[in-house]
């Protein structure tokens, strides 16, 4: 019988949530108007929590078709104050015009050299992201289809360096050292999760002219 994993009800999950909130009382602190952008499945736990705080406008976004049409009646059901969008969150975030003041990009699947190059555009621009943000990224944690490509792409030892040591480095590397490491939680697999991987990285450009 294969294991039943209920990653959304993990303590560990609710850690990584915790983590987005401590984030953004901190952003509330010094600015009260804040736009956050989330992939919040159907429980919303998170985004209810958010969407409390005053001044805080949440936007979703969801890729697949059968969960956005759930999350839409989620939303009626429990009045929630949330934008939702059936897209891809790369292509959302390319197509729109807005900051944010913090995007979680909780993918929760394998690292690939899409989601790597993406990633890297997105912080490299720094379009979509105000002067004091947070991009957090979320990810597996397992041995990956294109790990030895990556591993290889990158003069790597193996995916464990690429994960906790390249991928950081390469972040601030390629965003002219604006965007850092804050914090860095990952967790093995339990009863309850698989394991992940979560970056939580800080935006401080140099300049006021990106907000
Ligand atoms: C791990 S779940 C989010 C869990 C939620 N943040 C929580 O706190 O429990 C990720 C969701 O994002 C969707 N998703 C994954 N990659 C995406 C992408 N690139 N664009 C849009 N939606 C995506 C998945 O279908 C899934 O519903």
């Amino acid at each position: 019988m294969s294991t039943l994993y209920n990653n959304h009800d993990s303590i560990e999950k609710q850690e990584c949530r915790e983590k987005i909130i401590r984030f953004v009382e901190k952003l509330h602190e010094k600015k009260k108007n804040l736009r956050i952008l989330t992939l919040p499945s159907t429980n919303f736990y998170l985004e209810e929590v958010l969407s409390n705080i005053p001044g805080v406008v949440i936007e979703c976004v969801e890729r697949e078709k059968d969960i956005y049409e759930k999350q839409l009646k989620i939303i009626q059901g429990r009045k929630l104050n949330i934008n939702l969008k059936n897209q891809d969150i790369f292509e959302y975030i390319k197509e729109s015009n807005t900051k944010f003041d913090l995007i979680w990009l909780d993918l929760c699947g394998p690292f690939n050299k899409s989601i790597i190059s993406n990633f890297i555009s997105l912080i490299q621009t720094g379009d979509n992201l105000h002067s004091q943000s947070y991009i957090v990224l979320t990810i597996l944690g397992k041995r990956e289809q294109q790990g030895p490509d990556i591993i290889k792409f990158y003069g790597c030892k193996n995916l464990k360096e690429f994960r906790e040591s390249k991928f950081p480095k390469l972040v601030g590397e390629m965003s002219d050292n604006t965007c850092t490491l804050q914090d860095l939680y990952q967790y093995p697999s339990g009863r309850m999760h698989t394991p992940m991987i979560q970056y939580s990285f800080i935006n401080n450009f140099k300049n006021q002219l990106n907000d």
